[in-house]
Protein backbone atom coordinates (compact mmCIF):
# COMPACT_ATOMS: atom_id res chain seq x y z
CA UNK A 1 0.00 0.00 0.00
CA UNK A 2 1.34 3.59 -1.13
CA UNK A 3 1.85 5.99 1.72
CA UNK A 4 3.10 9.58 2.53
CA UNK A 5 6.60 9.66 3.59
CA UNK A 6 8.18 12.74 5.26
CA UNK A 7 10.80 12.60 3.34
CA UNK A 8 12.78 15.33 4.87
CA UNK A 9 12.15 18.69 7.14
CA UNK A 10 14.10 22.18 6.94
CA UNK A 11 13.38 25.26 9.17
CA UNK A 12 14.27 28.81 8.88
CA UNK A 13 14.20 31.65 10.97
CA UNK A 14 15.04 35.56 10.32
CA UNK A 15 18.33 36.88 12.32
CA UNK A 16 16.76 39.41 14.25
CA UNK A 17 16.06 38.62 17.87
CA UNK A 18 13.19 40.21 20.00
CA UNK A 19 13.34 39.44 23.54
CA UNK A 20 10.75 39.88 25.95
CA UNK A 21 12.68 43.30 27.54
CA UNK A 22 12.89 44.38 24.09
CA UNK A 23 9.04 44.47 23.74
CA UNK A 24 8.55 46.28 27.17
CA UNK A 25 10.22 49.44 25.75
CA UNK A 26 7.54 49.63 23.21
CA UNK A 27 4.01 49.38 25.46
CA UNK A 28 3.28 48.33 29.43
CA UNK A 29 4.55 44.19 29.54
CA UNK A 30 8.01 42.68 31.23
CA UNK A 31 9.83 39.55 30.99
CA UNK A 32 8.20 37.94 33.73
CA UNK A 33 4.25 38.31 32.75
CA UNK A 34 5.43 37.03 28.88
CA UNK A 35 7.69 34.53 30.34
CA UNK A 36 5.11 33.26 32.81
CA UNK A 37 1.48 33.18 30.75
CA UNK A 38 3.12 31.70 27.44
CA UNK A 39 6.92 30.81 27.97
CA UNK A 40 8.34 32.52 25.46
CA UNK A 41 11.52 34.53 26.00
CA UNK A 42 12.37 35.65 22.58
CA UNK A 43 11.22 35.26 19.03
CA UNK A 44 12.65 36.52 15.54
CA UNK A 45 11.31 39.32 13.53
CA UNK A 46 12.42 40.62 9.65
CA UNK A 47 14.62 43.31 10.21
CA UNK A 48 14.22 45.18 6.93
CA UNK A 49 11.44 45.48 4.10
CA UNK A 50 10.63 43.42 0.94
CA UNK A 51 10.96 40.20 2.86
CA UNK A 52 7.79 38.40 3.00
CA UNK A 53 6.73 34.57 4.07
CA UNK A 54 7.75 33.55 0.76
CA UNK A 55 11.26 34.71 1.19
CA UNK A 56 11.58 33.07 4.18
CA UNK A 57 10.19 29.57 2.94
CA UNK A 58 13.13 29.56 -0.03
CA UNK A 59 15.90 28.16 2.70
CA UNK A 60 13.99 26.39 4.17
CA UNK A 61 12.60 24.28 1.27
CA UNK A 62 16.16 23.78 0.48
CA UNK A 63 16.93 22.47 3.91
CA UNK A 64 14.05 20.17 3.30
CA UNK A 65 15.41 18.93 0.29
CA UNK A 66 18.97 18.44 1.57
CA UNK A 67 17.72 16.31 4.35
CA UNK A 68 15.25 14.41 1.90
CA UNK A 69 18.36 14.13 -0.70
CA UNK A 70 15.63 15.03 -3.36
CA UNK A 71 16.62 17.84 -6.06
CA UNK A 72 14.71 21.11 -5.52
CA UNK A 73 13.61 20.70 -9.28
CA UNK A 74 12.09 17.34 -8.42
CA UNK A 75 9.65 19.21 -6.51
CA UNK A 76 6.16 18.59 -8.56
CA UNK A 77 3.57 19.93 -6.48
CA UNK A 78 3.88 22.97 -3.87
CA UNK A 79 2.02 23.85 -0.92
CA UNK A 80 2.00 27.04 0.99
CA UNK A 81 0.45 27.42 4.66
CA UNK A 82 0.38 31.07 5.71
CA UNK A 83 -1.91 33.64 7.43
CA UNK A 84 0.56 36.46 6.55
CA UNK A 85 0.94 35.85 2.51
CA UNK A 86 3.15 38.07 0.87
CA UNK A 87 -0.11 39.53 -0.42
CA UNK A 88 -3.26 39.30 -0.81
CA UNK A 89 -3.31 37.62 -3.92
CA UNK A 90 -1.35 36.33 -5.97
CA UNK A 91 -0.91 33.03 -3.00
CA UNK A 92 2.77 33.12 -2.05
CA UNK A 93 3.33 29.78 -2.65
CA UNK A 94 3.03 31.34 -6.66
CA UNK A 95 5.94 33.39 -5.18
CA UNK A 96 7.66 30.46 -3.64
CA UNK A 97 7.57 28.82 -7.14
CA UNK A 98 9.22 31.92 -8.40
CA UNK A 99 11.92 31.68 -6.51
CA UNK A 100 12.85 27.95 -6.23
CA UNK A 101 12.50 28.63 -10.24
CA UNK A 102 9.88 25.93 -10.83
CA UNK A 103 7.84 27.41 -13.52
CA UNK A 104 4.78 25.50 -14.59
CA UNK A 105 4.42 23.30 -10.86
CA UNK A 106 1.03 23.45 -9.24
CA UNK A 107 1.01 26.05 -6.35
CA UNK A 108 -1.81 26.40 -4.19
CA UNK A 109 -2.01 28.62 -0.72
CA UNK A 110 -4.14 27.49 2.38
CA UNK A 111 -5.37 29.92 4.95
CA UNK A 112 -5.66 27.43 7.94
CA UNK A 113 -3.79 29.27 10.63
CA UNK A 114 -2.38 27.48 13.53
CA UNK A 115 -4.01 24.09 11.44
CA UNK A 116 -2.35 25.40 8.07
CA UNK A 117 0.28 22.39 8.34
CA UNK A 118 -2.11 19.67 9.34
CA UNK A 119 -4.59 20.72 6.83
CA UNK A 120 -1.82 20.96 3.96
CA UNK A 121 -0.74 17.60 5.22
CA UNK A 122 -4.03 15.93 4.26
CA UNK A 123 -4.28 17.64 0.78
CA UNK A 124 -0.19 16.39 -0.24
CA UNK A 125 -1.65 12.62 1.77
CA UNK A 126 -4.35 12.68 -0.84
CA UNK A 127 -2.40 13.75 -4.01
CA UNK A 128 0.16 11.54 -3.50
CA UNK A 129 -1.85 8.25 -2.24
CA UNK A 130 -4.08 8.78 -5.44
CA UNK A 131 -0.90 9.21 -7.12
CA UNK A 132 -1.24 13.38 -8.51
CA UNK A 133 2.23 14.16 -7.19
CA UNK A 134 5.25 12.42 -6.02
CA UNK A 135 7.34 15.57 -3.97
CA UNK A 136 5.25 17.69 -2.72
CA UNK A 137 6.88 20.43 -1.18
CA UNK A 138 4.88 21.63 2.27
CA UNK A 139 5.61 24.72 3.57
CA UNK A 140 4.16 26.77 6.12
CA UNK A 141 5.73 30.35 6.51
CA UNK A 142 4.94 33.39 8.36
CA UNK A 143 5.76 37.19 8.41
CA UNK A 144 3.57 38.33 11.98
CA UNK A 145 5.87 41.19 13.32
CA UNK A 146 4.92 43.64 10.33
CA UNK A 147 1.05 43.37 11.23
CA UNK A 148 1.09 43.33 15.06
CA UNK A 149 -0.22 46.39 17.51
CA UNK A 150 3.08 47.24 19.67
CA UNK A 151 0.92 49.68 21.67
CA UNK A 152 -0.53 48.42 24.90
CA UNK A 153 -4.21 47.51 23.25
CA UNK A 154 -2.60 45.02 21.47
CA UNK A 155 -0.06 43.77 23.92
CA UNK A 156 -2.01 40.57 24.62
CA UNK A 157 -1.53 39.61 20.67
CA UNK A 158 1.92 41.22 20.02
CA UNK A 159 3.78 39.08 22.65
CA UNK A 160 3.03 35.84 21.19
CA UNK A 161 3.89 36.04 17.69
CA UNK A 162 7.33 35.63 15.75
CA UNK A 163 8.54 35.23 12.19
CA UNK A 164 10.11 31.68 10.51
CA UNK A 165 9.44 28.95 7.93
CA UNK A 166 9.36 25.51 8.42
CA UNK A 167 8.83 22.75 5.07
CA UNK A 168 8.38 19.26 4.66
CA UNK A 169 9.49 17.52 1.30
CA UNK A 170 6.53 14.49 1.23
CA UNK A 171 6.09 11.14 -1.28
CA UNK A 172 5.32 8.03 -1.68
CA UNK A 173 6.78 5.11 -0.10
CA UNK A 174 5.73 1.07 0.06
CA UNK A 175 8.34 0.46 2.84
CA UNK A 176 6.57 -1.04 5.89
CA UNK A 177 5.97 0.68 9.29
CA UNK A 178 7.08 4.12 7.62
CA UNK A 179 5.00 7.05 6.76
CA UNK A 180 1.66 9.08 7.53
CA UNK A 181 -0.51 6.46 9.29
CA UNK A 182 -3.45 9.19 9.95
CA UNK A 183 -4.70 12.65 9.94
CA UNK A 184 -7.75 14.39 10.93
CA UNK A 185 -8.90 18.01 10.62
CA UNK A 186 -11.53 19.76 11.73
CA UNK A 187 -13.08 23.68 12.06
CA UNK A 188 -16.07 25.71 14.01
CA UNK A 189 -16.77 29.13 12.66
CA UNK A 190 -18.84 29.69 15.44
CA UNK A 191 -15.20 30.65 16.69
CA UNK A 192 -14.53 32.87 13.65
CA UNK A 193 -14.45 36.38 15.53
CA UNK A 194 -12.69 35.11 18.28
CA UNK A 195 -9.26 35.27 16.79
CA UNK A 196 -9.59 37.55 13.65
CA UNK A 197 -8.28 40.33 11.32
CA UNK A 198 -10.93 42.59 9.90
CA UNK A 199 -9.39 45.35 8.22
CA UNK A 200 -9.35 45.48 5.13
CA UNK A 201 -12.26 43.31 4.34
CA UNK A 202 -13.98 42.80 0.98
CA UNK A 203 -17.09 42.88 2.64
CA UNK A 204 -16.42 46.89 3.54
CA UNK A 205 -16.88 48.99 0.87
CA UNK A 206 -14.07 50.67 0.76
CA UNK A 207 -12.18 47.67 1.90
CA UNK A 208 -9.85 49.93 3.90
CA UNK A 209 -10.58 53.69 5.48
CA UNK A 210 -8.76 55.83 7.81
CA UNK A 211 -11.68 55.35 10.28
CA UNK A 212 -10.37 51.63 10.25
CA UNK A 213 -6.67 52.12 10.55
CA UNK A 214 -8.06 54.92 13.49
CA UNK A 215 -10.16 51.94 15.39
CA UNK A 216 -6.36 49.67 14.78
CA UNK A 217 -8.84 47.17 13.25
CA UNK A 218 -5.94 46.51 11.07
CA UNK A 219 -4.12 44.68 13.32
CA UNK A 220 -5.38 41.21 14.44
CA UNK A 221 -7.64 41.01 17.93
CA UNK A 222 -8.10 37.51 20.43
CA UNK A 223 -10.19 36.39 23.04
CA UNK A 224 -7.15 34.84 24.46
CA UNK A 225 -8.79 32.83 27.41
CA UNK A 226 -11.62 32.04 24.92
CA UNK A 227 -8.77 30.20 22.70
CA UNK A 228 -7.01 29.04 25.70
CA UNK A 229 -10.07 27.06 26.72
CA UNK A 230 -10.91 25.73 23.65
CA UNK A 231 -7.27 25.10 22.77
CA UNK A 232 -6.91 22.52 25.63
CA UNK A 233 -10.03 20.73 24.75
CA UNK A 234 -9.82 20.11 21.11
CA UNK A 235 -6.02 19.55 21.33
CA UNK A 236 -6.32 16.07 23.37
CA UNK A 237 -9.70 15.21 21.85
CA UNK A 238 -8.80 15.13 18.60
CA UNK A 239 -4.77 13.62 19.32
CA UNK A 240 -6.61 10.04 20.80
CA UNK A 241 -8.99 10.36 18.02
CA UNK A 242 -6.45 9.99 15.81
CA UNK A 243 -4.26 7.45 17.78
CA UNK A 244 -7.71 5.68 17.96
CA UNK A 245 -7.87 5.05 14.36
CA UNK A 246 -4.50 4.39 14.00
CA UNK A 247 -4.71 1.56 16.32
CA UNK A 248 -2.11 3.30 18.53
CA UNK A 249 -1.66 4.38 22.35
CA UNK A 250 0.22 7.69 23.77
CA UNK A 251 3.26 4.95 25.03
CA UNK A 252 3.88 3.81 21.00
CA UNK A 253 4.41 7.37 20.56
CA UNK A 254 8.04 8.25 20.74
CA UNK A 255 7.88 12.27 20.16
CA UNK A 256 5.28 14.64 19.89
CA UNK A 257 5.49 18.02 18.22
CA UNK A 258 2.31 20.13 19.17
CA UNK A 259 1.56 23.52 17.58
CA UNK A 260 3.62 26.19 19.61
CA UNK A 261 0.83 28.86 20.92
CA UNK A 262 1.46 28.58 24.26
CA UNK A 263 3.68 26.95 26.44
CA UNK A 264 1.26 26.48 29.18
CA UNK A 265 -1.38 25.13 26.10
CA UNK A 266 1.12 22.15 25.63
CA UNK A 267 2.04 21.55 29.22
CA UNK A 268 -2.02 20.83 29.77
CA UNK A 269 -2.26 18.79 26.96
CA UNK A 270 0.40 16.50 27.40
CA UNK A 271 -0.58 16.49 31.02
CA UNK A 272 -4.09 15.52 30.18
CA UNK A 273 -2.10 12.67 27.50
CA UNK A 274 -0.02 11.75 30.01
CA UNK A 275 2.86 12.60 27.95
CA UNK A 276 6.36 12.70 29.87
CA UNK A 277 7.97 15.88 28.99
CA UNK A 278 10.87 14.09 27.41
CA UNK A 279 8.91 13.32 24.79
CA UNK A 280 7.00 16.83 23.80
CA UNK A 281 8.81 19.29 21.86
CA UNK A 282 9.36 22.50 22.72
CA UNK A 283 10.83 25.44 21.13
CA UNK A 284 8.33 28.41 21.61
CA UNK A 285 10.34 29.95 24.37
CA UNK A 286 12.95 31.18 21.36
CA UNK A 287 10.69 31.63 18.42
CA UNK A 288 7.05 32.61 19.79
CA UNK A 289 4.27 31.21 18.08
CA UNK A 290 4.82 31.08 14.17
CA UNK A 291 1.14 29.75 13.04
CA UNK A 292 1.28 27.37 9.94
CA UNK A 293 5.35 27.51 10.29
CA UNK A 294 5.28 26.24 14.26
CA UNK A 295 5.30 22.42 13.53
CA UNK A 296 7.83 21.81 10.72
CA UNK A 297 10.15 24.43 12.68
CA UNK A 298 9.56 21.95 15.66
CA UNK A 299 9.99 18.81 13.95
CA UNK A 300 13.32 20.45 12.01
CA UNK A 301 14.76 20.96 15.09
CA UNK A 302 13.83 17.40 15.95
CA UNK A 303 15.54 16.03 13.45
CA UNK A 304 18.34 18.00 13.57
CA UNK A 305 19.70 17.10 16.92
CA UNK A 306 18.51 13.06 16.38
CA UNK A 307 14.89 13.12 18.52
CA UNK A 308 13.05 12.44 15.74
CA UNK A 309 14.76 9.85 13.36
CA UNK A 310 13.92 6.94 10.92
CA UNK A 311 11.55 4.62 12.12
CA UNK A 312 10.43 7.48 15.25
CA UNK A 313 6.54 7.63 15.51
CA UNK A 314 5.48 10.81 15.60
CA UNK A 315 2.34 12.50 16.66
CA UNK A 316 1.29 16.15 15.52
CA UNK A 317 -1.69 18.36 16.76
CA UNK A 318 -2.74 22.18 16.33
CA UNK A 319 -5.41 24.38 17.46
CA UNK A 320 -5.80 28.09 16.02
CA UNK A 321 -8.08 31.02 14.29
CA UNK A 322 -11.07 29.83 12.89
CA UNK A 323 -11.61 27.61 15.10
CA UNK A 324 -9.70 25.00 13.57
CA UNK A 325 -8.16 22.09 14.81
CA UNK A 326 -6.28 18.76 14.35
CA UNK A 327 -3.97 16.20 14.42
CA UNK A 328 -1.71 13.95 12.71
CA UNK A 329 0.71 10.91 13.57
CA UNK A 330 3.65 9.73 11.22
CA UNK A 331 6.32 7.05 10.95
CA UNK A 332 9.63 8.44 9.58
O1 LIG B 1 -2.31 29.68 18.01
C1 LIG B 1 -3.52 30.01 18.61
C2 LIG B 1 -3.43 31.45 18.93
N1 LIG B 1 -3.51 31.93 20.23
C3 LIG B 1 -3.49 31.26 21.41
O2 LIG B 1 -3.43 30.08 21.51
C4 LIG B 1 -3.57 32.13 22.62
C5 LIG B 1 -4.39 31.53 23.72
N2 LIG B 1 -4.46 32.42 24.88
C6 LIG B 1 -3.39 32.70 25.64
O3 LIG B 1 -2.30 32.22 25.39
C7 LIG B 1 -3.60 33.57 26.86
O4 LIG B 1 -4.95 33.86 27.00
C8 LIG B 1 -2.78 34.89 26.84
C9 LIG B 1 -1.29 34.58 27.01
C10 LIG B 1 -2.98 35.64 25.54
C11 LIG B 1 -3.19 35.79 27.99
O5 LIG B 1 -3.04 35.10 29.21
P1 LIG B 1 -4.23 35.11 30.30
O6 LIG B 1 -3.72 34.36 31.45
O7 LIG B 1 -5.45 34.59 29.62
O8 LIG B 1 -4.30 36.62 30.64
P2 LIG B 1 -5.57 37.61 30.53
O9 LIG B 1 -5.93 37.84 29.12
O10 LIG B 1 -6.61 37.13 31.47
O11 LIG B 1 -4.95 38.90 31.11
C12 LIG B 1 -4.56 39.00 32.47
C13 LIG B 1 -4.06 40.41 32.69
C14 LIG B 1 -5.03 41.48 32.21
O12 LIG B 1 -4.99 42.52 33.12
P3 LIG B 1 -6.19 42.69 34.22
O13 LIG B 1 -7.43 42.85 33.39
O14 LIG B 1 -6.17 41.41 35.00
O15 LIG B 1 -5.77 43.90 34.98
C15 LIG B 1 -4.41 41.92 30.90
O16 LIG B 1 -4.69 43.27 30.60
O17 LIG B 1 -2.84 40.61 32.00
C16 LIG B 1 -2.93 41.78 31.19
N3 LIG B 1 -2.13 41.62 30.00
C17 LIG B 1 -0.82 41.87 29.97
N4 LIG B 1 0.03 42.30 30.91
C18 LIG B 1 1.32 42.43 30.56
C19 LIG B 1 -2.52 41.17 28.76
N5 LIG B 1 -1.46 41.15 27.93
C20 LIG B 1 -0.41 41.57 28.66
C21 LIG B 1 0.95 41.74 28.36
N6 LIG B 1 1.77 42.17 29.35
N7 LIG B 1 1.47 41.50 27.14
Amino acid sequence: MVRTAILGVGHYVPEKVVTNDDLAKLFETSDEWIQQRTGIKERRFISESGTGASDLAVPAVKMACERAGVAVSEIDAIIFATLSPDFDFPGSACFLQEKLGLPGVAALDIRNQCSGFLYGLQIADAWIRTGMYKRVCLVGAEVHSTGLDFSNEGRDVAVLFGDGAGCVILGPTEEEGRGLVDIEVHADGRGARELWLQAPSSANIPRLTAKMLEERRHFPTMNGKQVFRWAIEKMPEVTLSVLRRANLTVPDVDLFVPHQANKRINESVAKKLEFPDSKVVHNIEKYGNTTAASIPLALSEAWGDGRAKKGSTVLFAAFGAGFTWGAAVAKL
